[in-house]
């Protein structure tokens, strides 16, 4: 495996994809190390890495940029170098736009799952450039393609995180830092449990799994894949937003927005 003996970054590694994708680098022979704010879950998890092969953890909030300076610092200081950086932190506040007591939120979201991807790229980018070959894979969302009302700061901030990725990969292509964005769909974890997916007859069928998305972080590393959609056929509910925008447009209020808001 290409990651074998790499140094990895993985922020949000104290649950779901973060943790998985954690679980999965090390048992491909990487030298992980996990970061978020649970100090705790990052030990239980360290403790399943295994001692004594080369694994830490850090406890860091990725949306203060001091904290993140700190990480940066621990990963220099513990490896001298970064050969993989997974941007994965991330979290939703389910929320209608009414007006100005609704910056607030807007702007929380946008500091942890946008900001924070800036702050943890820029950070360790001297360490990632010298560790050139090196890859920054970004966890956006397929709410960064595709807009719904009642979740508009998440898609917001996975739109910014989409948008930034992909130009940030031509601006680091000469460094030979590869970057790619991973878009999974419906996934059943702590912050995202999906509960009326998981309890839907039809619905169940369209949740992913994390080790689905572990597998295309992994897949996007080792193939530089700008993009990589989970699961795959998720890719082809873009179409029609682009061939047919008053038909996507009608379900988005018809069928999908009327359901977010009876939750
Ligand atoms: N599950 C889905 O359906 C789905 C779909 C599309 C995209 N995603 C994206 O996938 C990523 C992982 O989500 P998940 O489903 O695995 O959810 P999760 O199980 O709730 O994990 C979120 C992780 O992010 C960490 N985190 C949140 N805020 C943080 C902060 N300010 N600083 C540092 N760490 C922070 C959490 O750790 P601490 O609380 O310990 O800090 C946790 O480890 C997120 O970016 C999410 O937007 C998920």
């Amino acid at each position: 495996m290409i990651v074998s003996g790499k140094v990895c970054v993985v922020t949000g590694a104290s649950s779901g994809i973060g943790r998985r994708v954690a679980l999965d680098l090390a048992a491909g022979g990487a030298k992980v190390c996990v970061t978020a704010r649970r100090t705790e879950r990052l030990e239980e998890l360290l403790g399943e890495l295994g001692d004594g092969r080369g694994h830490s953890l850090f406890t860091a909030d990725v949306g203060d940029r001091n904290s993140v300076r700190a990480l940066a610092d621990h990963v220099r200081d513990t490896y001298g170098r970064c050969d993989v950086l997974i941007n994965n932190a991330g979290y939703s506040e389910e929320s209608h736009f009414t007006g100005p007591d609704d910056v607030a939120e807007l702007e929380r979201v946008m500091q942890t799952n946008f900001w924070g991807t800036v702050y943890c790229t820029a950070e360790l980018l001297p360490l990632l450039s010298d560790s050139a070959p090196a890859s920054v894979v970004n966890v956006a969302s397929m709410a960064g393609r595709l807009a719904v009302g009642g979740a508009s700061s998440y898609c917001a901030s996975k739109f910014a995180v989409v948008g930034w990725s992909e130009a940030l990969a031509s601006d680091l292509a000469e460094r030979e830092v590869y970057v790619s964005v991973v878009e999974p769909g419906f996934v059943p974890t702590e912050g995202f449990p999906q509960h009326d997916m998981v309890g839907d007859p039809f619905l169940k069928y369209m949740l992913g799994t994390v080790e689905q998305v572990s597998a295309a972080i992994l897949d996007a590393i080792e193939n530089r894949k700008l993009e990589r959609v989970v699961p795959r056929w998720y890719y082809l509910l873009q179409v029609p937003r682009v061939v047919t925008p008053w038909l996507y447009r009608w379900v988005l209020r018809n069928a999908v927005e009327p359901r977010q808001k009876r939750e």
